[in-house]
């Protein structure tokens, strides 16, 4: 399936899509992730985008369209994807159809998570993530074994400089304004789906999957 996973910083988008593309073998596309990659191999995009991330603030659309246009013509994805953190704003949900449309692809649904705001906080001033593999942990809810390394590949851990309680709430009056009105443009269009993340992850993720089950399935 051809999916977009929307929601506020800190929701569980990436933790669901990590589960997500494990179970149904497609890429899992997150455009914040392709961002830090850019960042820390010093590109032309990875410096336009470092000021607006450390800011809590959305790269421009233009720089973000084109990288998505790029990762999307990648062979993988024609069997399907989960667009994570992309689009957020509409004028990214107008491109995506575009580019959609010239690539021959329409997109099946759009899943929306929702949690309250001190929900978000908690979720971010706790998550840890590894630095080679990217896996997702949290100190109090999926703790990392006590060396301190990734249990799957015993990479060393880190904190995202963003996830700073400053720059959290940056990040969410940011999304309240610019990416909040996707839902209603998702909506119109009759693929929206609206999830609860507040559960623990393996609820959430059976929600999603009943939700996204086809006939067929
Ligand atoms: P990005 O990396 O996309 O960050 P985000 O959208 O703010 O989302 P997060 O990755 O912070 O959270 P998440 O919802 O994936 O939660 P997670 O699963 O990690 O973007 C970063 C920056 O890049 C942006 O600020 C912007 O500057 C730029 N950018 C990216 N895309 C852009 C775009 N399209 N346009 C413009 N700019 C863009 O979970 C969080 C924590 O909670 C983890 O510790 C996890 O273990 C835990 N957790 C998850 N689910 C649960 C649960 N159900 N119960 C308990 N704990 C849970």
């Amino acid at each position: 399936m051809k999916l977009v996973f929307l929601g506020p910083p800190g929701v569980g988008k990436g933790t669901q899509a990590g589960r997500y593309c494990e179970h149904a073998n497609v890429p899992h596309i997150s455009t914040g992730d392709l961002f830090r990659e850019e960042v820390r191999s010093n590109s032309e995009v990875g410096r336009k985008a470092q000021e607006f991330m450390d800011a809590g603030k959305l790269v421009p659309d233009e720089v973000v369209v084109e990288m998505v246009r790029k990762r999307l013509a990648k062979p993988d994805a024609e069997k399907g994807f989960v667009l994570d953190g992309f689009p957020r704003t509409v004028v990214q949900g107008e491109a995506l159809d575009e580019v959609l449309e010239e690539l021959g692809m329409k997109l099946d649904a759009v899943v929306s998570f929702d949690v309250a705001d001190e929900v978000v906080v908690q979720r971010l001033s706790g998550r840890r993530s590894c630095k080679d593999c990217g896996a997702l942990y949290h100190i109090k809810f999926n703790p990392p074994p006590e060396d301190g390394k990734c249990s799957k590949c015993r990479g060393e851990l880190f904190q995202r400089s963003d996830d700073e309680p400053e720059t959290i709430k940056v990040r969410l009056v940011e999304y309240k304004e610019k990416t909040e009105p996707l839902e209603n443009y998702y909506e119109k269009g009759g693929c929206l789906v609206r999830v609860d993340a507040s559960p623990k992850p393996d609820e959430v993720a059976e929600v999603v999957r009943k939700a996204l089950e086809r006939p067929t399935d």
